[in-house]
């Protein structure tokens, strides 16, 4: 048997380990593993190296990838994905292994709805991929927005002022409250719920109010009321509200960096569990964790938005009195 993996979109810390797993576990096997470099795109040019146990040494730790990746646009046309199977033909490749969140794994399934066998490992820092409860890279990208909140909470609170913090999440507002909550942030501001720019106004001058030392807005960046748009109002508002507001947006500060235990878990646990399906001819599915145990589900998930849990904004809000 002969497979190839290959990792694409975002990046996102414990893509690494999911390919060491991979192509560990294939080794353990006498199976023999490619890698696709800089993701769909070096599928569709030809981009393969031959990967054994040693080439995956020294990477559990590392952030990025190393097989590069890209957002491969030529994939979601016919002649992108028929150029993408010729070349898996002219390798020998039984089995694809796709390491993305959901615009890859929509390119893994246009390829298994042509009869590709593909499997799909949910990685994505936005956790925003359906049938998963977790995806790789997002509790390390969640502790590097908290640590960036932590810090700045310090010269918040020496110098009285108001923060606002945007975390990434085009779509999904699972960074931005899961680091509001775990940051203590008075307002969080996500895609999934409405809060105007007077009503962040109103929350951060009643923390002030209350006698807080400083007042944090935790703002998704696909926010309908978004950074820029709040800091305009802010800014045309200054006098009447009596304090600014500082920004710092995070950016891809979030994807650097070296993966967390559970980022390496997770991803080492995914990339073997994907082997494994291969192994067994099960294909067509998304690899990820649910209630804590390894699970496949249909690679069709890829075109949902995994629902957040709003309770928890309610929490958050009761928290930060
Ligand atoms: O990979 C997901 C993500 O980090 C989103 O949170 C963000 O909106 C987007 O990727 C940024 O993409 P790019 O690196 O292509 O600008």
């Amino acid at each position: 048997m002969r497979i190839a993996v290959l990792t694409s979109g975002g990046d996102a810390p414990g893509m690494n380990a999911a390919v060491r797993a991979v192509v560990r576990t294939a080794a353990a096997q006498g199976i023999e593993t490619f890698g696709v470099r800089h993701g769909f795109t070096g599928l569709i040019s030809g981009d393969f190296l031959a990967l054994g146990a040693r080439d995956v040494g020294g990477i559990i730790h590392r952030g990025g990838t190393i097989l590069g990746t890209t957002r491969c646009a030529q994939l979601r046309f016919e002649a992108g994905q028929d150029a993408a199977i010729r070349q898996l033909r002219r390798h020998g490749i039984d089995a694809l292994i796709v390491i993305g969140g959901n615009g890859s794994q929509m390119g893994s399934l246009a390829l298994s709805r042509k009869s590709v066998p593909v499997i799909g490992v949910a990685s994505t820092i936005d956790n925003d991929l359906a049938g998963t409860d977790i995806t790789i890279g997002a509790t390390t990208a969640l502790d590097t927005a908290l640590e960036a909140i932590d810090r700045l909470r310090t010269t918040a609170s020496s110098h009285h002022r108001a923060f606002l913090v945007e975390t990434m999440g085009r779509h999904c507002g699972y960074l931005a409250l899961m680091a509001g909550i775990a940051g203590g942030a008075e307002v969080i501001v996500i895609p999934e719920a409405e809060c105007g720019p007077q009503d962040v106004a109103a929350e951060l001058r009643d923390a002030f109010r209350r006698g807080k030392s400083h007042a944090f807005v935790v703002v998704a960046e696909g926010a309908r009321n978004h950074a820029d748009a709040l800091l305009r109002y802010f800014n045309e508002h200054t006098e009447f509200l009596g304090f600014e507001l500082r920004a710092t947006r995070l950016g891809h500060v979030q994807r650097g960096g070296p993966p967390g235990a559970f980022d390496r878990l997770l991803a080492t646990q995914l990339g073997a569990g994907a082997l494994e399906r291969a192994v067994a001819g099960k294909f067509g599915v998304i690899m990820g964790m649910r209630a804590g145990k390894v699970e496949a589900a249909p690679l069709s998930c890829a075109s949902e938005i995994k629902p957040l849990d709003l309770s928890l904004l309610q929490l958050a809000k009761t928290l930060a009195r």
